[in-house]
């Protein structure tokens, strides 16, 4: 059947059709950007997992690759769940978990991890001894997968999520001289039960003498604006040390506020920035699309920088500006109230409005994307309440609430949007609050529109540049 392309995505990593779920995988080897994902090529629903792979000069032009990893050998029978790959000489290496079903309908199952190379960087060829580590540790329940990979002096360290026999979230840590044999390390982290009960797609890495773990921990309670998904990603900022494998940390803080961003991963690239891509849904997340022969989507290259306070900032790669096709200056120094609608023919879009916040009485400002009045996306932020606001309750063909998140912007606010022909991702005031979400607007809605409600605000930008279809 051909595809119905109307939500199709103009820069965003997708498959060439069907379901993809986590990224995995993410490396710059020999001068190319990598991204592998959890693909099932046959179906627009998760099922046997596949690595899908894309590749790129740049980190936005991206073009597609054969299948990476298919399950269905002795060591990955049921499927080849997420992990992460390394460069060992110029052998690209990916260690992922094989998957396997002992009883599918009552999901019982057990995970090992693998190992599978390639010179090219196209075509793997998985290793003979696999699988690599056969089993978790005794006192672990079946959840053991997800490793992340990575090089510290000469030994190769690896951590995956897991969860105690009383289902209390941990990561766990192995170590090898050699990406083959690993040894057992001990527990990294275990959480309580206020944290989940298994701690997806674990990442560690360092950050201006920082050590942060990121992970997607499952079933954390929602408490107010905070924890509003079924299943969260976040982080902790801390300090490790390596001789003593004890990891000392700060609070666990939600990394994007939207309500569809999940098992997010970061890599080095040869810049020395710390990039990190999501997946641009979530486990509960509606998926229209699948009415059109494909579902999933990764999320726009993001670098990730220490802020104030032990935050972290998320801001889109420099090289998203490859994709300006022309720019559009609307405003500058003007004051509004109500609001002002602007047709702009383009449904790749980046939009950048900075609201003066010292010169507007206004309670509210913000922007309405896609749409006014019946169906709208509508970005809020609350001068008092010192709160952005995404509601996506009028979007379209998938209706999700408000999501809000507090962000205290001290005289100025930026808001920085990146829209493709179904997904919004906000970045406010540098990346101090980030918001990404699908939207399925039911017809071509092009307007923007600005938004003071209950008084002036004082709009220094507001500038949109149309975007390229990379996939056209
Ligand atoms: C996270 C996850 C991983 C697992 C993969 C399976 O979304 O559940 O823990 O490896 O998806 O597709």
């Amino acid at each position: 059947a051909k595809m119905n392309k109307r939500y199709r995505l103009g820069y965003h990593i997708m498959a060439p059709a069907n379901w993809i779920n986590d990224p995995n995988g993410l490396i710059q080897f020999k001068g190319e950007y990598h991204a592998f994902y959890q693909h099932h090529p046959y179906d627009e629903n998760w099922g046997p997992m596949h690595w899908g792979h894309v590749k790129s000069k740049d980190l936005v032009h991206w073009e597609h690759c054969p299948i990476a990893l298919a399950p269905g050998d002795a060591c990955d029978l049921d499927g080849c769940f997420s992990g992460s790959a390394v460069d060992n000489n110029g052998e690209l290496t990916l260690i992922y978990t094989g998957h396997h079903y002992i009883d599918q309908p009552n999901n019982i199952f057990f995970q090992n991890q693998n190992v599978a190379v390639s010179t090219d960087g196209i075509h793997f060829t998985k290793l003979g001894q696999n699988p690599v580590i056969a089993e978790p540790p005794t006192d672990s329940s079946q959840h053991f997968r997800d490793p992340k990979v990575w090089k510290h002096e000469d030994t190769w360290y690896m951590i995956l999520g897991n969860s105690t026999k009383e289902d209390l979230p941990r990561v766990i840590l192995y170590t090898s001289p050699d990406l083959r044999t690993w040894t057992y390390h001990g527990v990294l982290l275990q959480g309580d039960k206020n944290m989940g009960f298994m701690w997806e797609c674990p990442d560690f890495f360092e950050l201006n003498g920082k050590h942060i773990f990121m992970f997607s921990p499952q079933g954390i309670d929602a408490q107010g604006d905070k924890y509003n998904n079924l299943f969260q990603t976040g982080y902790y900022v801390g300090e490790y040390n390596y001789d003593s494998n004890e990891y000392k940390h700060g609070e666990f803080i939600e990394l994007d506020n939207g309500h569809d961003f999940y098992a997010v991963q970061t890599f080095l690239d040869d810049q020395g920035r710390r990039i990190a891509i999501g997946w641009m849904d979530m486990w509960e997340s509606g998926m229209p699309t699948k009415a059109d022969g494909w579902s999933g989507a990764l999320t726009i290259p993001r670098v990730i920088t220490l802020g104030a306070n032990n935050k972290l900032l998320m801001n889109p790669v420099e090289e998203m500006k490859l994709l300006r096709q022309s720019e559009h200056v609307l405003y500058q120094y003007r004051a509004i109230s109500g609001s002002y609608l602007t047709e702009v023919e383009a449904d790749l879009l980046e939009v950048k409005v900075v609201f003066d916040l010292t010169k507007s009485s206004a309670d509210l400002v913000g922007l309405k994307l896609r749409g006014t009045g019946e169906e709208e996306t509508v970005i809020t932020y609350s001068i008092a309440g010192q709160k952005l606001m995404l509601d996506c309750s009028n979007s379209g063909k998938k209706t999700d609430g408000v999501r809000q998140t507090a962000l205290s912007a001290e005289g100025q606010l930026t808001l920085h949007v990146y829209l493709d022909r179904s997904s919004i991702e906000i970045f406010a005031n540098e990346g101090q609050a980030t918001m990404t979400s699908r939207i399925y607007p039911s017809e071509k809605l092009l307007g923007i529109e600005l938004v003071a409600e209950r008084g002036e605000a004082l709009v220094n930008e507001l500038t949109y540049w149309k975007l390229k279809d990379i996939w056209q």
